[in-house]
């Protein structure tokens, strides 16, 4: 098993016991719904990054075409999973926003923003990368992926 399979878990989980023990739990706002549900969407896409570790570093061929054939069903959902994530989330953001408004010394607000910025960035990298594609734009995708995941750990602690 790859590392990032198990930071991955730990988002998810922290996520998870975040929401569970935030006020009014089992009842669950709506802008929370939205931001947990955008968590599973962005992970399910960033699991790819998991798998094609796992791939790259793994030296028995069974394992490799295993994975491959994985990542390979999950491919034609990946930019509609990406894309729906950001609109979800933006949602997320307006709901929040709505409700308390654009205070920018708050560090959940500070680091949403963040996280949000970068994801747009990923969506947009993954979208060019797709029309035409280039190492560059490759290695944009990836590392806007990587800063996503520690921005969004960042704000769900916060
Ligand atoms: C990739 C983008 C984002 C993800 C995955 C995300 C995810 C989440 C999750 C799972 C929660 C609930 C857990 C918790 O309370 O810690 C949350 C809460 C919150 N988010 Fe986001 N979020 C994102 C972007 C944003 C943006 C852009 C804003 C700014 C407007 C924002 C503002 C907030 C605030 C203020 C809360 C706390 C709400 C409360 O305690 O009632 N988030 N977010
Ligand atoms: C939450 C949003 C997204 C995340 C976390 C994400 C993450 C990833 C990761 C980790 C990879 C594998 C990177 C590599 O080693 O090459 C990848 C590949 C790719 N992504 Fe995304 N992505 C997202 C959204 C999108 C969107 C919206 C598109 C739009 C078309 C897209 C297009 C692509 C393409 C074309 C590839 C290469 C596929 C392949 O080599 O099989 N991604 N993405």
């Amino acid at each position: 098993m790859n590392k990032w399979f198990f930071f991955n878990l730990f988002l998810l989980l922290t996520s998870l016991w975040k929401v569970m023990t935030g006020y009014g739990f089992p009842t669950i706002q709506i802008h929370i719904l939205l931001g947990i549900t955008g968590v599973f969407f962005i992970l399910f896409n960033w699991t790819r990054h998991a798998v094609f570790s796992t791939i790259r570093n793994s030296t028995d061929r069974r394992i490799k075409i295993k994975y491959a054939n994985f990542s390979k069903k999950a491919m034609p959902f990946h930019r509609w999973t990406g894309t729906t994530a950001l609109i979800i989330i933006l949602f997320h953001a307006g709901f929040v926003l709505n409700r308390f408004g654009i205070h920018l010394e708050n560090p959940k607000i500070i680091s949403g923003l963040l996280a949000g910025s970068v994801l747009a960035g990923v969506v947009i990298s993954g979208w060019m990368r797709r029309i035409k594609p280039s190492g560059t734009k490759r290695i944009a995708h990836l590392r806007l992926g990587l800063t996503m995941f520690f921005l969004i750990l960042l704000h769900v602690i916060l």
